[in-house]
């Protein structure tokens, strides 16, 4: 069955990107003239995906004012002859069917995925964490949804972090399959010192069965008081399997500050408008450090 819907949670309270997250939601946060969710938007519909539903909260409604249209702003573009501007503000608000729904509290990921239960039905679907950016050639959603069709199980992202942040991520239990595939034997969010199964962690993309839906509806509150994704897909892996993918392509997480300014400098570098003009001042600057 084809991939045709996916989830976007973009509800959390981004705490950790504060005072920029205050009032305007870290999703929205730009790479050099583009929001977060719009590559993420993008994304999903490089790799087929047809429906998408946000999960928003309060003091989101700028995602929904992206995707929409905006009269004023269109005929302003027309009458000063910004063809190439209008086009493009038409075709961010016809990008894909996105619909909202509002998670009441922030009560973790595993939460906001369970808020669209009814949205997915009884299909599988893709989960776009809204605040992890993936850059590549070949979408990283799609890579997973061959992956899920191939081998008809969940489906996780992964890639290997450093020791030192693996406690802030989930960690693994993986045994090599082929390539850049990988059997999940076991998971564990944000592992102390000491319960790390291995340095790889999912990275902000999964496709998941409906099966899920049964699961979430039963697990326990986890790591950090929260109702976590990572839970329960360790008891899918555990009941039916679930594979590992190594994608390809750069994940930035817009949620961190680090991570906020890395997109932004290293997507500088190739945009089309201003990447000379900023490779060159750049240079410059990093000969005075
Ligand atoms: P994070 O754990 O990075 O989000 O969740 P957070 O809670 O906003 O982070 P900090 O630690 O306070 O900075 C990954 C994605 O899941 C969404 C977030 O919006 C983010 O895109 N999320 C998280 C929800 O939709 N609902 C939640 O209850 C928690």
């Amino acid at each position: 069955m084809r991939i045709r819907k996916a989830v976007i949670p973009a509800a959390g309270l981004g705490t950790r990107v504060l005072p920029a997250s205050k009032s305007m939601p870290k999703e929205m946060l730009p790479i050099v003239d583009m929001p977060a969710i719009q590559y993420i938007v993008e994304e999903a519909v490089r790799s087929g995906i047809e429906e998408i539903l946000i999960i928003t909260s309060r003091g989101k409604t700028t995602v929904e004012d992206h995707f929409d249209r905006n009269p004023e702003l269109e005929e302003r573009l027309l009458l000063s002859g910004k063809q190439k501007e209008y086009d493009r503000m038409l075709e961010i608000a016809n990008m894909a069917g996105i619909h909202y729904l509002r998670q009441k509290e922030p009560l973790g990921l595993g939460h906001a995925v369970w808020c669209a239960k009814t949205f997915v039905g009884d299909e599988p679907f893709a989960v776009l964490y809204g605040d992890d950016v993936i850059v590549g050639e070949r979408p990283a959603c799609l890579q997973l949804c061959e992956a899920y069709l191939e081998h008809a199980l969940g489906v996780a992202g992964i890639k290997p972090v450093s020791p030192e942040v693996i406690h802030k991520y989930s960690s693994l239990g993986v045994i090599p399959l082929k390539g850049n595939r990988f059997e999940i034997t076991d998971m564990i969010e944000k592992p102390q010192k000491g319960q790390e199964l291995s340095l790889y962690s999912i990275l902000g993309r999964c496709v998941l069965p409906p099966e899920i839906f049964g699961i979430l509806k039963d697990i326990p509150k986890g790591a950090g008081g929260e109702y976590q994704l990572t839970d329960a897909m360790r008891v899918l892996a555990k009941s039916n399997g679930m594979i590992g993918v190594e994608y390809e392509g750069t994940r930035y997480d817009m949620g961190s500050k680090f991570g906020y300014m890395q997109a932004n400098v290293e997507m500088a570098l190739t945009h089309p408008e201003i990447g000379e003009d900023f490779r060159a001042w750049l240079k410059a600057l990093s000969a005075t450090i």
